[in-house]
Order: structure tokens, then sequence, then C-alpha cells
């Protein structure tokens, strides 16, 4: 039994091993210039529709880049089988997995370059022309994931089969160059994020509520940025607006404390809830070609109040009904749909909070850029482990008792 774990163990840690030498020659191909000058084949080759540019080319790209990499890749797969010499470890055979499984990609990359008929089809998985017919995997490298590494930054989405190492790095979302819009905006959490995003390159755009400009402080200096005024009830005005963006923030929201009237039952269903509910759904619509699907993306500030108490009876309704809605309407979202789930941080909303909200923004942005679907920032260790459960079930529970819309 322990042999056939320490086997599965070797021949398992073989594979990641080449894997993670694939990724790494990749991100040493961008940046390091002679290497580079071999991988440029790789970026001739593709239109945005993953049709090749033409035969030669895609044939050329083999030999420059396909080859040579899964060459580099062989030459380290011996390593593994030098440590399980070295120590001693039991069954030594299974540390040939890594070199094997390379020569796979070796003799398919050979095969492609040489021009052999349907090479691509059964080897080139992640390059294959079509409509996406997914959104772009969490974990594994899909077609949709891929893509953004050609199309939107060449300076992200470096993993070839497992995401690892982007998300290590924080290059498993690229927010440069991407339009960004924030409601809340002239909130605590609101202005903090737009400054992070700002600092991240992107191309920011304030919804307010209020009449104000939006300016954001970056280095001393005020920086007036697109502001944007809408109106709870009034979402379908923004839809222009939402056609332009490629990551909506849902963020507003209300606290009446302890109030329990039925004005303070309805603004708090109104703004918290249905409100953000409407922009999801008019958002959501925006989403129609390949491109749509793997840029736009929804981040919904639900708080950590989905699963604690927030000391607030109707906060934490709406914001719950917030919760399980988002996670319902996920399971057919046509593009990546984010939570944020905050714990107390100070604003405004909760003049207590421990945290500051520039720190929460900041966390925020690092988890999004390592492709994290259920952002956590919070000081209750509880929350880490209570929110994944229950998220879990709930979305079991309305993927077993729900269907998806009939006429996809
Ligand atoms: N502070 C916390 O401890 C905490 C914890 C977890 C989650 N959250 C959530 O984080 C988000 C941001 O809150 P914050 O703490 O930064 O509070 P904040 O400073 O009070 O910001 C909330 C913003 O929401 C907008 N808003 C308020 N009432 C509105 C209405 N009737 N219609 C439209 N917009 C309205 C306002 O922005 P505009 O005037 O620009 O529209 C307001 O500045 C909220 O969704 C909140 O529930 C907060």
């Amino acid at each position: 039994m322990v042999s056939l774990t320490l086997g599965l163990a070797i021949a398992v840690g073989s594979i990641l091993w080449v894997e993670l030498v694939r990724d790494f020659y990749h991100l040493l191909a961008h940046l390091w210039r002679p290497l580079y000058r071999l991988h440029v084949w790789h970026h001739r080759v593709f239109r945005p529709d993953l049709v090749a540019v033409s035969d030669t080319i895609y044939r050329q790209a083999h030999w420059y880049n396909d080859v040579p990499e899964a060459l580099v890749m062989l030459a380290f797969s011996l390593l593994p089988w030098g440590l399980v010499y070295s120590w001693h470890l039991n069954p030594q055979w299974l540390a040939v997995t890594g070199s094997v499984y390379t020569l796979f990609f070796l003799i398919s990359a050979i095969a492609r370059g040489l021009g052999i008929p349907h090479a691509d089809e059964l080897t080139d998985l992640t390059h294959r022309p079509g409509n996406f017919t997914s959104l772009p995997s969490r974990w594994l490298v899909n077609r949709p994931y891929h893509w953004r590494h050609h199309f939107d930054n060449q300076n992200a989405y470096f993993c070839g089969t497992f995401t690892l190492v982007d998300k290590l790095i924080g290059t498993a979302l690229s927010l440069k160059g991407k339009t960004i819009a924030v409601t809340g905006a002239s909130g605590s959490l609101g202005q903090a994020l737009l400054k992070q995003l700002h600092l991240k390159g992107a191309k920011v755009i304030a919804l307010t509520s209020s009449v104000q400009i939006i300016t954001l402080d970056i280095e001393g200096k005020d920086l007036s940025i697109k502001t944007i005024a809408w109106q709870v009830g009034k979402e379908s005005d923004l839809l222009p607006v939402l056609e332009q963006i490629d990551i909506l923030i849902l963020n507003h929201g209300i606290n009446v404390h302890g109030e329990r009237t039925e004005t303070a039952i309805a603004t708090s269903y109104e703004v918290n809830t249905f409100s953000i509910w409407r922009l999801l759904e008019l958002f959501l619509k925006t989403v129609r070609t390949n491109e749509d699907i793997v840029r736009k993306e929804i981040w919904i500030n639900t708080s950590e109040a989905e699963v604690s108490p927030a000391i607030s009876p109707l906060y934490e309704l709406s914001k719950r009904t917030l919760g399980d809605l988002v996670t319902l309407r996920r399971l057919d979202a046509p593009c990546i749909v984010r939570k944020l789930i905050l714990g107390p941080f100070k604003s405004n909303l909760n003049p207590i909070g421990v945290m500051s909200a520039d720190w929460v923004a900041k966390q925020i942005v690092n988890f999004a850029i390592r492709d994290m679907r259920n952002i956590i920032v919070a000081i209750n260790p509880l929350t880490f482990i209570i929110f994944p459960i229950k998220e879990f079930f709930v979305s079991t529970y309305f993927k077993i008792f729900s269907h998806p819309p009939r006429n996809r």
C-alpha cells in the first residue's frame, strides 16, 4: 500500500514537474529576448478566431517553439529520476512517467511541424478554432483560457496545461487595459478599488448615485476619473455603458442597522439585492461574442454577512438573498462571476470596521489576478471554512433542483 501510494506520488510528481518546466520555459521566452525570437513564431500563427494565418507559419512555429520546449522538458524530466535514485525511493521506474508524458508532446510537435494531417486536431487542443462553449477554466488550461494569452495580454496567462503557475505569480487574470466600472464609487471601498485597479493599468469608470465627480489620490495628486451617474430603479439607463465595460464591479450597498420598518425592508432589498440583480442581468446580456466570454466579468460584493451575523438583520437578509441569487445565476452565466466575501472594514456603512478599505481593495485585486472566483477577505478564520462549504452545498442543491434555460 505504501509503495503504491509512493509510486503514484512519483508518477504524478514527475508529470507536474515537467509541466512546471514548460510554464517557466514559456515565461522565460517572454522575458528573455533570444528565446522570444523563437517563441514569437507561436504568436504569429493565429488570427483571433484561432485559424492559422498560413500552413507554412503554423508548421514553422512548431519547429521554433513547440519542439525546443518539449526538448527542454525532456531534459529536465531526468531530474526526478536522479532524485528517486539518490533518495532510494521505490518503485524507481515510475519516475520515467514524466519523460514518457513529455515524449508524447515532443512527437506530436514534430508531427505538427511535418504537417501530418489531423495532428493538430488530436494534439493542439487549446488552439482549435470555433465558438467557445465554456468559460476560462480554473485549474486546467482550456481554449478560452489560452486565447487570452494570444489576444488579451501576452504577458499573462502563461500556463500550458495546469493554471498553477499563473495563480502563483498573479497572471491568471490580466487587468491591464481592461475597462472596469465600479458602483458605489464614492464610498470607501469603491474609491479604494478604483485606485488599485487604476494602478494595475485598468481604465476605470466610477458609477455613482451621487452628483460628484470621483477623484483618486494617486501619489499625492488628485486624478479625476470618468464618472457616470445612475440611480437605483433606473438600471437599464446604464445598458449602453455596460456594453463598453469588460469588468463590472457591483459594490454599492446600504446598511439600515437596527431598523425594521416597511421602508427599511424595501430600501435594503431594493439597494442591496434587486438593483444588483437587475444590473447583473443587464450585464450578462452584453456577453455575446467569443471575446466577450473571455474578457467580460462581473464581481459582486455580497459580504461575509452571507454566512455570519453583521449585527444588522435587514443587511444580513438582503445580502444573503443576493448571495443566493448570484450562486443560482452563475450556474448559467456566460462570463465569469466572482463573489467578494468581505469582513468588517471601516467606512460610512460600518464606522467600527476593523480592516481598512485600502487594504481590503488590495487583497481583492491580489486574489482576482490569481483567478479566485470567491474572494474572501476577512479577519474571522471561520469564514474561510464556512463560506466554501455553504457555497458548495447551496450551488449543488440549486444545480440539482433547477435547470438551465430550455431555449439555449
Ligand atoms: N464596510 C464593511 O464592513 C463591509 C463589509 C462587507 C461588505 N461590505 C460591502 O461593501 C460595499 C461598499 O461599502 P462601504 O463599506 O465602502 O460603504 P460606503 O462607504 O457607505 O459605500 C457604499 C456606497 O454605496 C452607494 N450607495 C449607498 N446607498 C445607495 C443607494 N440608495 N443607491 C445607490 N447607491 C448607493 C454609495 O455610493 P455612490 O454614492 O457612489 O453611489 C455609497 O457610497 C457595500 O456593498 C457593503 O455592503 C462592507
